[in-house]
């Protein structure tokens, strides 16, 4: 019995100083090389909070280069929202040698495809913003997801209401009736992101015990034009009625800000957004939006960054950085309203 306990210890240490030897080689080589390659899948360039990520990544990747000497090549494409240009291009990548992937999924149920092109190749991928159903991501070691707590988000936009209503109540409730008519922009349908955002900013202004009252609400996609489209007409179909407007991102708030302006609409209707883009952001310092949710952008660039070098470079990510079950990074968060501006 003892011979054959010897027998697996030995064939252990030897499995493991071979298994080292490998990580090591991998790691000096990729190192000694000095160039990491990384494909960066975009669900569609043109969305202004993913743009932004974009250039952060960017930005994160020039630092490095110049903290480590290690040189980054970061490819980037755009499949403009259809899942099957993504795959092509996915596969571009690994045909290309990229040593990870961050994909930004068109279809976030559609992973799987992507998920076996990559173990096939053994290359990492690093998911972001459109979050893949955990049966997905727990398929494989070298997947990660990288994103914001949906709840989080709406529970600080509806903090942001919650807080006015208790300063003055006429400030939301602006023809005095006793509750707040409020319309809600919603983001894509399929979207995690859509779904807990509009239950949770709801919810907080119920439990902030504002008595409100929803008019309609409608999927704008996260797109502006589309939201000033539909905002234009529910100003059309609930005259004087409108007194608050929740959107589930900035863009669709500033969309329902030009609906109010092309309306020429003098009441002081409120909206509030998420993201905290910088259009967004600037859009609450001029007063056209009452407030929004900044993320921080940085964090969320830079840790979908550095899990990639780190992967590519077969570095030991876990130890380095800490993630919920070995997967998942949720980013920063604030509320930010005209005041904290000024
Ligand atoms: C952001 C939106 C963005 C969408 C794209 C959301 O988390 O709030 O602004 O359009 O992600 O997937």
């Amino acid at each position: 019995m003892k011979k054959r306990y010897a027998f697996l210890a030995a064939a252990a240490v030897s499995f493991t100083a071979a298994a080292l030897f490998w990580q090591s080689r991998t790691q000096s080589r990729n190192e000694e090389n000095k160039e990491i390659r990384i494909g960066i899948a975009l669900y569609r360039g043109n969305d202004p909070f993913i743009n932004s990520l974009r250039s952060q990544i960017e930005d994160r990747a020039k630092e490095y280069e110049q903290a480590t000497g290690i040189k980054v090549v970061l490819d980037v494409a755009d499949p403009k929202g259809n899942q099957n240009t993504q795959n092509s291009q996915v596969e571009r990548f690994l045909s290309l040698g990229c040593d990870a992937l961050c994909v930004n999924m068109v279809d976030r149920s559609a992973a799987s495809y992507v998920i076996n092109k990559a173990m096939d190749a053994d290359v990492p991928v690093i998911f972001f913003n459109r979050e893949p159903v955990e049966e997905d991501m727990k398929r494989w070691e070298r997947l990660y997801y990288v994103g914001e707590n949906a709840r989080e988000s709406a529970v600080l936009q509806g903090t942001i209401l919650a807080d006015a209503w208790k300063a003055d109540p006429l400030s939301l409730d602006l023809n005095g009736d006793g509750r707040v008519s409020y319309v809600l922009l919603e983001g894509e349908s399929s979207h995690q992101d859509s779904l807990i955002r509009t239950e949770w900013s709801v919810q907080t202004l119920k439990d902030g015990g504002i008595p409100i009252e929803r008019l309609t609400g409608g999927i704008a996609n996260w797109d502006r034009s589309q939201a000033s489209a539909l905002m234009g007409q529910w100003l059309e179909e609930f005259p004087g009625q409108i007194e608050l407007v929740i959107c589930n991102n900035d863009e669709m708030a500033l969309g329902a800000a030009d609906a109010l302006e092309r309306a020429e609409e003098g009441r002081p209707i409120r909206i509030v957004g998420i993201d905290g883009t910088p259009q967004g952001l600037e859009g609450v310092k001029k007063g056209k939006l009452f407030g929004t949710v900044r993320c921080d952008i940085r964090e969320y660039a830079e840790i979908i960054f550095e899990i990639a070098a780190a992967e590519a470079l077969g570095q030991d990510v876990r130890g380095q950085i800490e993630l919920t079950s070995g997967i998942y990074y949720e980013c920063g968060q604030e509320a930010v309203t005209g005041e904290d501006l000024q």
